[in-house]
């Protein structure tokens, strides 16, 4: 069969051993130890994608994000000057949430209860008979959550004070984000999903093609054909701890009229709003923990899934866009990208949650990955070496 794809380049024996072909341990799909060594080890101390710099462009602007793997609310704002700030929606005199609504605008948050107000950058401005208190006003701010954006991506970092910068986190996968068609996004088309399924099984089923032919007969038959029937990329790179991958197209996929039509439309706009000639349109690059983003102009795509527990996790699916919405064609073609990313996801949701049922009775102590899952086994390794090093920390007392 390799003979038959002259275009693919395997995973070399090199990367093979260096990634490893061994089975891996079901546990830590469902096991709930694991699961809460990862939010310590994983979510506390990675860049993670909370949302795109569009949903806040003005000073004054704020999000809230509800991240259930550390038990933590977000606020995020944009300040008089412009900069990004984010902060725990927390207020500092007894605890309470102090943005109840997702997202909006003003230049001061004051707490439902005893009133006291803080400014963008956190700053407690106002606190009623302050007098009274034992403490001086300049310890009371917001407790800051590291913020920054790179290709119009928004990311948090629990730790005030990462190890590492945004840029350097994302290492080279930071340039290339900057060119993406999400880069120079103003609007997005969502949906969110929950699932009862552990992230890390969720996130799998998006970077392998092996299951394309049987979930996706039809919707899968624009990367996957008679050419390269398990839609086997046509390049991996691995970026520690990302990954990406080159995705191959089908030259002769089986289109529907409408779909042409909604092709044709899309293609058009794209090619407008200037998103068309990108390098990197095939390429997927997989963000270290738990978002990937695809580079098509015709569908600049992100996925990020948020662990709630370890068999429940929630999707967000973003299709970005140049633009409002200012012609029915347009709407057409955005609507049609999103109904087909839909409808693809819901090929993929029952057969997801069939697997977590599956590991769920502890029947399997290993599962397996063959040379085209190498990045499900990528992501696992990388999970298990900080899980890993987490518990030796423990162990030696050095985390608390
Ligand atoms: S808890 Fe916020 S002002 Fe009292
Ligand atoms: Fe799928």
């Amino acid at each position: 069969m390799t003979a038959e794809l002259p275009v693919f380049e395997p995973v070399t024996k090199e990367e093979a051993s260096r990634i490893g072909t061994a089975p891996v341990p079901a546990g830590p799909y469902y096991q709930s130890d694991y699961f809460d060594a990862e939010c310590e080890a994983v979510f506390r101390r990675s860049w993670l994608n909370v949302g795109h710099t569009c949903e806040l462009p003005e000073p004054g602007d704020y999000i809230v994000r509800e991240l259930e793997v550390a038990n933590a609310s977000l606020l995020i704002t944009r300040n008089r000057d412009g900069l990004l700030k984010a902060f725990h929606n927390a207020c500092t005199h007894r605890g309470t949430q102090l943005v109840s609504e997702p997202c909006g605008r003003r230049q001061v948050f004051s707490c439902p209860y005893h009133m006291w107000t803080f400014n963008s950058d956190g700053e407690l401005r106002n606190a009623p008979d302050f007098d009274q208190f034992y403490v001086d006003k300049a310890e009371l701010n917001l407790k800051p959550v590291a913020v920054d954006s790179c290709g119009g991506m928004l990311f948090i970092n629990l730790n005030p004070n990462p190890a590492q910068s945004l840029r350097d986190y994302l290492g080279p996968l930071a340039d290339q984000l900057e060119t993406l068609p999400s880069a120079r996004a103003t609007t997005f088309s969502e949906y969110v999903y929950e699932i009862d399924a552990n992230w890390k099984l969720t996130y799998d089923n998006f970077q392998e093609n092996y299951h394309l032919r049987f979930i996706h007969p039809k919707t899968g038959a624009a990367t996957s054909g008679k050419d390269n029937p398990f839609g086997y990329p046509l390049r991996y790179g691995f970026h520690d701890p990302h990954r990406t991958q080159t995705i191959w197209s089908n030259p002769q996929p089986q289109i529907q009229p409408f779909q042409m039509l909604a092709f044709g439309k899309g293609m058009q706009f794209a090619m407008q709003d200037g998103l068309v000639g990108s390098e990197q349109s095939k390429e997927y690059y997989a963000v270290f923990p738990n978002l990937f983003i695809l580079g098509s102009p015709m569908q600049p795509f992100s996925h990020t899934v948020y662990p709630i527990s370890a068999t429940k996790s929630r999707g967000v699916i973003r299709i970005y866009w140049v633009g409002e919405d200012d012609c029915a064609s347009r709407r057409f073609a955005r609507e049609y990208a999103m109904g087909l990313a839909r409808d693809i996801h819901s090929e993929d949701r029952a057969v997801i949650e069939a697997g977590q049922r599956g590991l769920n009775s502890g029947a399997l102590t290993h599962i397996h990955f063959q040379a085209q899952e190498v990045l499900c086994r990528h992501l696992f390794n990388m999970v298990d070496e900080r899980v890993q090093a987490y518990r030796a920390e423990r162990q030696t007392g050095g985390a608390q």
